[in-house]
């Protein structure tokens, strides 16, 4: 088939990664071969042959390992978590096979692993969701692991976004505020939308991009596991041991998880681990563990680490000057928020939960909803074609709130290499054959044609084409979609964007936001910085010549913060080899940066003084040296 719209999303996890698709107007989840499960562990493993694994299987083995690792230092090669390290130069060492992996390289396999889900057709392009709150750096490099994966058309969307638009098409009457609270594996992302007749737009999110289900284990594991331990065995060299304890804390998150995740639906949950799984104490004895764990245990030791999400949703809801009584949904999204202990804490700080989608999936699923709605761009499209069939292009609407659209049709005459009749007639019917548009005669200029659209549903429509005897002729593409009752949004401007500026009043370098590219505007978006000074003349061709501008990225009310309190993205450049004349000291320079849907970023500069235009190259490996953990 040819498919004119992206259609495919992926919601790449800290822990588990899910693939969903747009099929025949409706996002279904494209269950794992293995296991044929909804999500597949983000977990990656090397055997001593040096073949790769992905998932589920890679899982088993990291956490066997982690636990043999405990009495026999073995070497082995499974990684988890290496979203907590996108954008950074964090290397993950194999030694079966000889090499170090970068955070990109392994998110790449685990993209590639979903694409093979993908049995009965290639695919090139597709929407990632990356959290809210990840940075510049983070997003270029969620970009570089899918086309190391082999896609050609990346488009990013932030993760509660996504969430939320698959919320909406479930819930289509619901307008006012809406609360996405999504706590994942390794981050958290909250974000406030509005809702007016079906239409959804980002008010505001915050988040904490090292806030997680994983703090929640070792928290699990330092109060409730290690205590336990303690009480029964001496591991006091252990503990001591830096190297030793990270070990020995991991392998027993393992059993915290266990225990988490079981009390999410029992009232107590025992774990026993025989003598020796996990290792021996100081003076050789093995360990075991045998400990019951009740609700009120967990409540105790939850709580804080939860409480921090709701604190910063509540400072998200407040600073938007509601309370948690204003919102009309609150929705869940995320492994822990399957959790009572947090469904409780919501329930009486914010708002009652809603508990209509499930929080494992909605990412996925929303990304391939918005991925309904994106072109996908013309050279993939032209890969797909079958110029025997009657190629035709369609302009549509994908999602809307009327209930009649109109639409353009148009054959393209150099795209078809089979004949096309003199005279051409489409006719569209709608998929509950309840609406047709009759026979209407088209060409190569593109006729308009208003189609009838059943109320909240997602409508399918089919074309068939006709010559003047009636006979029916093959096209390509001969179905459109149009999600009606709600308007798919847009996603989002994450962080203010702006330049470093020396402040003639204060004499220190601060934040200067560029007008247009406040945090929160719907993307596209274009913003303004309009005279700066160069501090030196610039001669035409010389590389050495040259001013630096540092763009930044900030929070709210970042506009003339010291610079430094910011997020450093990467220095615009300009030198003599981008100008065609000299530029003399103290000349202006207008800014304009564009960042599209996707957040990719593209700079102009202009140069009253000289009348000159020109475009910055943005470097994308702008990877940061922190290993953020
Ligand atoms: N029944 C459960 N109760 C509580 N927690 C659970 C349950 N099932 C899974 N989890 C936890 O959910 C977390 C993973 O959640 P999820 O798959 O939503 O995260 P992710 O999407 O991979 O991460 P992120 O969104 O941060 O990138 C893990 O910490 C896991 O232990
Ligand atoms: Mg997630």
């Amino acid at each position: 088939m040819i498919r004119t719209k992206i259609d495919y999303g992926i919601d790449l996890g800290t822990t588990n990664s899910a693939i969903s698709r747009m099929e025949n107007g409706t996002i279904r989840i494209i269950k794992s071969l293995d296991t044929q499960k909804d999500t597949t562990p983000s977990c990656i493993a090397v055997n001593q042959k040096g073949n790769l694994f992905v998932g589920d299987k890679a899982y088993l083995n990291y956490r066997s390992n982690s636990l043999k690792n405990l009495s026999n230092n073995t070497s082995f090669n499974s990684y988890i978590e290496f979203k907590r390290t996108m954008g950074t130069d964090k290397k993950y060492h194999s030694s079966f096979a000889e090499k170090d992996f970068s955070s990109e390289e392994l998110s790449a396999e685990v993209l590639k692993r979903l694409k093979e889900y993908v049995q009965d057709e290639n695919i090139s392009a597709v929407i990632v969701t990356v959290p809210a709150a990840f940075k510049n750096n983070q997003i270029d490099a969620t970009r570089k692991a899918a086309q190391l994966a082999g896609f050609s058309h990346i488009e990013v969307l932030q993760e509660p976004v996504a969430a939320s638009m698959a919320y909406g098409l479930e819930n289509l009457n619901k307008d006012g505020f809406w609360l996405v609270f999504d706590f994942g594996g390794g981050t958290f992302d909250t974000a406030l939308l509005k809702v007016e007749d079906g239409i959804m737009r980002v008010v505001d999110t915050e988040g904490d991009n090292y806030l997680g289900g994983k703090n929640l284990d070792f928290a699990i594991v330092d109060q409730l596991i290690l205590p336990h331990i303690q009480d029964r065995f001496s591991i006091h060299n252990i503990l001591s041991d830096d190297k030793r304890k990270a070990e020995f804390r991991n392998a027993l998150k393992f059993f915290a998880e266990e225990i988490k995740n079981n009390l999410s639906f029992n009232a107590s949950h025992n774990i026993y681990v025989d003598p020796g799984d996990c290792g021996e104490d100081d003076e050789g004895e093995e360990i075991d563990i045998d400990l019951t764990i009740t609700q009120e245990d967990l409540a105790r030791i939850l709580t804080p680490v939860f409480q921090r999400a709701v604190d910063l949703s509540l400072k998200l809801i407040e600073r938007n000057n509601l309370k948690g009584s204003d919102l009309e949904s609150l929705i869940l999204v995320g492994g822990p928020t399957l959790s009572p202990i947090l469904r409780k804490m919501l329930e009486s700080q914010i708002r009652k939960p809603d508990t209509n989608v499930d929080p494992m999936t909605v990412v996925s699923k929303g990304a391939a909803l918005y991925a309904s709605t994106i072109d996908i761009a013309e050279d993939i499209i032209e890969t797909t074609r079958d110029k025997t069939k009657i190629q035709l292009e369609i302009g549509s609407e994908a999602s809307t709130v009327e209930t009649e659209e109109f639409i353009t049709i148009k054959i393209l005459e150099d795209k078809t290499e089979g004949a096309i009749p003199e005279k051409v007639f489409a006719e569209i019917k709608r998929g509950d054959n309840a609406w047709s548009s009759g026979k209407i005669e088209i060409d190569t200029k593109g006729e308009i044609i208003d189609v009838h659209l059943e109320e909240g549903k997602t409508n399918i429509f089919k074309i068939t084409l006709y010559d003047n005897q009636g006979n029916s002729l093959e096209c390509q593409p001969n179905t459109f979609t149009i999600i009606q009752g709600s308007k798919i949004g847009n996603s989002t401007l994450p962080y203010n964007w702006g330049v470093e500026i020396l402040s003639e009043s204060s004499g220190k370098v601060v934040f200067q936001s560029a007008e247009g590219l406040e945090k929160n505007k719907s993307l596209p978006a274009i913003g303004v910085i309009n005279g700066l000074k160069t501090q030196k003349q610039i001669r035409p061709g010389m590389d050495s010549d040259f001013i630096k501008i540092p763009l930044y990225q900030g929070e709210h009310n970042a506009d003339g913060t010291r610079a430094i309190y910011n997020d450093h993205v990467y220095d615009i450049i300009i030198s003599g080899s981008d100008l065609p004349t000299l530029l003399p000291e103290n000349s202006q320079v207008d800014l304009t940066i564009s960042i599209d849907r996707s957040q990719e970023v593209s700079v102009e500069a202009f140069f009253p003084y000289i009348e000159y235009t020109t475009e910055i190259k943005v470097p994308t490996n702008t990877v940061q040296s922190t290993d953020t953990d």
